[in-house]
């Protein structure tokens, strides 16, 4: 989605800008663009509607006046108005002094831009950022520097923003946000603001968030204004080894490479959690509440993540849990004792931060689950555990989901044994089945790999797909299914097992592939048989004799029945194989799925 990126260095700006563009490639993006100031102190901007190295070698190719150190830049997700090189930030005012870049949505942009044509301003773009240059010009006349001008407009804006813009008469830059993130860096080489830390993560070491409504301009010495006044310096965080991408090393595409990292994240996960299981230590290290009922909120497949967890807490703790769309939370009431858990691999996304709005209101406690330890969600919440997924760049969640999987399941345990709700002893033996995990993942994907592919064939010119599962599988059976769907653009629907003959076996018939999360619950098989009886096509991801057997009960493993109180995660390796191996095979691009966004900054 949206990403910005600006600086001041003191070698030439745009190599920086580039290749902090080329790291918000990850989040999806329509089109691009730069604004640099000039030695002549003019703002040249370059856009495009291609990639990123389409602008990359526009800049190499730039003959205009040598391009200094100073400059904005942007990766545009069409919300308002097409995918168009006059829509591409960054944004001129009439005059061409100020460039602005903006994430977010100006509410009341068509007012204001009702207004500023009527004052003689003449737009070119017809995107609702373009309003906030009119509004800078409008107070830059009036004799205010960048910094005035800025406090002035955003008084008139409704919506929600993070933007920077750059005054190319003194080289002034100032960023401000409300409701969307911006954090400052610091580095050797400058001065930096970015939408997200991975933007500049390579090179920066230390960066600040701004908080909603702060005002900061770009310079050695930073100028931060809060409620007009300069704040105490906000906190220094370490932009660590965490937030920086890494390669393909080799694979075909980030998807197969998360794919892959599965059985080392869990290990990885494992290592750090699973021993403040029994001791209950885990829990009472992240100053946990005590509490009586659990909800968990997430959008997609954090929100299946959150969904195995909060049905983790349910059966082993008998607690009573609910799962809230991040979108449709804010109708939720949350009652006393609640503790709440908030799933989002990025911490970002948009819906989630109106849910916690709203959670907040009614003074829940609220436990952070995600992959970025400096996200808007982690700062926002009484306390966070990180996933240790490392990057996710595909835009189709992999590895994060059993990251979110693992360390719910292990914060679940620990809670439960510090409140006195499980058996320390129960809880040890939990922690076992836990450190299989690991092998089992890995035995999952040498099974894919093995078996997915001859599948194939038969189910490329298939329309649509059925998931389901029963019990601790039926969410997994759900995840299955928006991995099929994100990537192959072909519908796919999961059910209850049990629902089937309530409506959806009508869709059945010869050759319908139905995948089956088949957990050896023995009333599945009934729901097989109704299924073939119509000449569907059975799939059943399970045990051996199944048709992809990568079940952990398929290994000689002593499990002690926790896979039954958290579900078999490792059947999610062959829904996401199949779902990558269909989509090459309709000549998807897997890491990029049409018309999303890895990091979902709108709501
Ligand atoms: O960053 P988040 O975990 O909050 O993102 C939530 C969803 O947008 C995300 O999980 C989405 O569903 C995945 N791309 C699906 O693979």
């Amino acid at each position: 989605m949206c990403g910005i990126i600006a600086c001041r260095t003191a070698s030439p700006a745009a190599p920086f800008l580039v290749r902090g563009l080329r790291l918000l490639e990850y989040r999806g993006y329509d089109s691009i663009g730069v604004a640099v100031l000039t030695s002549g102190g003019s703002t040249a901007v370059i856009r495009s509607v291609n990639r990123v190295d389409d602008l990359a070698n526009m800049v190499d190719g730039w003959s205009g006046q040598p391009l200094g150190g100073i400059g904005i830049g942007h990766t545009r997700w069409a919300t308002h108005g097409a995918v168009t090189m006059a829509n591409a930030h960054p944004h001129l005012d009439c005059t061409g002094r100020v460039a602005v870049v903006h994430n977010g949505i100006i509410e009341n942009a068509d007012e204001l831009r009702h207004e500023l044509s009527a004052g003689g301003h003449e737009f070119a773009s017809a995107v609702d950022s373009e309003v906030i240059s009119h509004l800078l010009e409008n107070e830059l006349e009036t004799g205010k520097d960048l910094n005035k001008a800025m406090q002035a407009i955003v008084l008139k804006l409704a919506g929600t923003w993070a933007m920077v813009a750059m005054d190319s008469r003194d080289g002034r830059v100032v960023g401000t946000a409300h409701g969307s993130p911006l954090l400052l860096g610091h580095s050797a080489h400058g001065v930096f603001f970015a939408s997200d830390v991975s933007a500049i993560g390579d090179w920066v070491d230390q960066f600040q968030a701004l908080d909603d409504g702060d005002i900061v301009e770009l310079a050695a010495e930073p100028v931060w204004i809060r409620s007009g006044a300069a704040p105490q310096p906000p906190r220094l965080w370490s932009a660590d080894r965490s937030t920086r991408q890494g390669g393909l090393d080799g694979h075909p595409d980030y998807m197969h490479a998360e794919i892959d990292e599965q059985p080392e994240v869990a290990a990885r996960i494992l290592d750090e959690l699973a021993n403040g299981i029994p001791t209950g230590s885990l829990w009472r290290n992240l100053d946990g509440p005590a509490f009586e009922r659990i909800a968990v909120i997430g959008c997609g497949t954090s929100l299946n993540a959150a969904a195995v967890v909060a049905q983790a807490f349910g059966r082993l703790g008998g607690l009573s849990h609910r799962s809230l769309v991040a979108s449709e939370a804010v109708s939720a009431v949350i009652e006393p004792g609640t503790l709440v858990l908030v799933f989002s691999q990025s911490g970002e996304t948009a819906d989630i931060m109106r849910a916690v709005d709203h959670v907040q209101t009614f003074g829940a406690s609220m436990l952070a689950v995600t992959n970025n330890p400096h996200s808007s969600l982690a700062r926002r919440s009484d306390s966070v555990v990180t996933c240790q997924a490392g990057p996710e760049i595909g835009v189709a969640a992999t590895k994060t989901f059993t990251a979110q999987v693992i360390t719910g399941v292990c914060v679940a345990l620990s809670a439960l044994v510090a409140q006195g709700r499980l058996d320390r002893s129960r809880a040890r033996e939990l922690a076992d089945d836990l450190r299989h995990l690991p092998d089992m993942l890995a035995q999952a994907l040498v099974v894919s790999k093995d078996v997915i592919p001859s599948l194939v064939g038969d189910l490329v010119s298939a329309s649509g797909f059925l998931f389901l599962g029963r019990g601790p599988g039926v969410t997994f059976a759900e995840e299955g299914a928006l991995k099929l769907k994100e990537l192959t653009y072909r519908w796919a629907e999961a059910y209850p097992a049990g629902e089937l003959k309530h409506g959806p076996l009508a869709l059945v018939e010869s050759g319908t592939p139905v995948i089956v999360v088949d957990n050896d619950d023995r009333r599945l098989r009934g729901n097989v048989a109704e299924v073939e009886a119509r000449g569907g096509r059975v799939i059943r991801i399970g045990s051996s004799g199944s048709t992809i057997p990568a079940l952990g009960r398929s290994i000689d493993l002593p499990l002690a029945g926790g896979m039954d109180q958290w579900g078999p995660l490792e059947s999610v390796i062959p829904m996401q194989v199949l779902a990558r191996e269909l989509a090459l095979a309709l000549g998807r691009d897997v890491d990029k799925p049409r018309n999303l966004a890895k990091s979902v900054t709108v709501d």
